[in-house]
């Protein structure tokens, strides 16, 4: 019998597809989408917004007490997403620039932040199954879920696609923030199925993550 609700944890390395592989998952199944990589952006912007000192831990920790927020789940083009909104404004476009990419590293770096958004992302449940992304989420957020998945491609690959995005970064040097930081750092999940997808396409990873869910469904039931 399925244990309800059902949470899939997709981490991994920037630009390994983590959001297009979620979002395919989270339509098929009928799951609910979670970004929590917005949710740190989102905070990124709101701390340059407020001329935060985001070099400043306790300046960062400060603004993360005092940020009003809430959190929505909105239908589009069949998928279901959670938003995070601040102050009832939802920071869509704003978070994707390579500025707030740079900031958000060093924002998420932040124990005290990372608090919030465990909580915070924990809360989502409230909307359902969910499909949730990020670098903690089988490590940290939802640790006691079987759905785990960890997402790699090659860096020229990674790059090549974040270029054809439009956004030009330094994905290796965000790679290493985010694995060598001591809150909850990037890591493959113990039971996780790692997917290398350099040269898969999304369909193809989709559909492999898909096949394990059912597999390991079936071996839960
Ligand atoms: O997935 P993304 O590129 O939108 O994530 C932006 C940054 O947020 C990334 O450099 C690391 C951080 N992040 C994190 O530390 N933990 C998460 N669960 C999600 C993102």
């Amino acid at each position: 019998m399925k244990k309800h609700p059902i949470v899939i944890a997709i981490d991994g390395t920037s630009a390994s597809g983590k959001s297009t592989n979620a979002k395919l998952v989270a339509k098929a199944l009928g799951y609910v989408y979670v970004d929590t990589g917005a949710m740190y952006r989102t905070f990124a912007w709101y701390c340059v917004q407020q001329r935060v000192d985001i070099h400043d831990n306790k300046a960062v920790a400060a603004a993360c007490r005092k940020w009003k927020t809430s959190l929505e789940c909105v239908e589009k083009n069949g998928l279901r997403a959670v938003h995070l909104l601040v102050e009832n404004y939802f920071p869509e476009k704003e978070i994707r620039t390579a500025e707030a990419s740079a900031a958000t590293s060093l924002i998420a770096a932040v124990p005290k932040v990372r608090d919030w958004m465990k909580k915070t992302q924990r809360d989502c449940i409230q909307f359902g199954d969910l499909v949730m992304e990020g670098r903690d989420i089988g490590t940290n957020v939802f640790p006691e879920t079987d759905y785990k998945f960890y997402l790699d491609a090659k860096l020229e690959e990674r790059s090549a696609r974040r270029a054809a995005d439009g956004v030009h970064e330094n994905l290796a040097m965000r790679d290493q923030r985010d694995s060598q930081r001591a809150a909850a750092p990037l890591m493959i999940a113990l039971g996780s199925k790692v997917i290398n997808n350099s040269h898969l396409t999304a369909a193809e990873t989709s559909a492999l993550i898909i096949g394990e869910v059912h597999r390991r469904m079936t071996a839960n039931a």
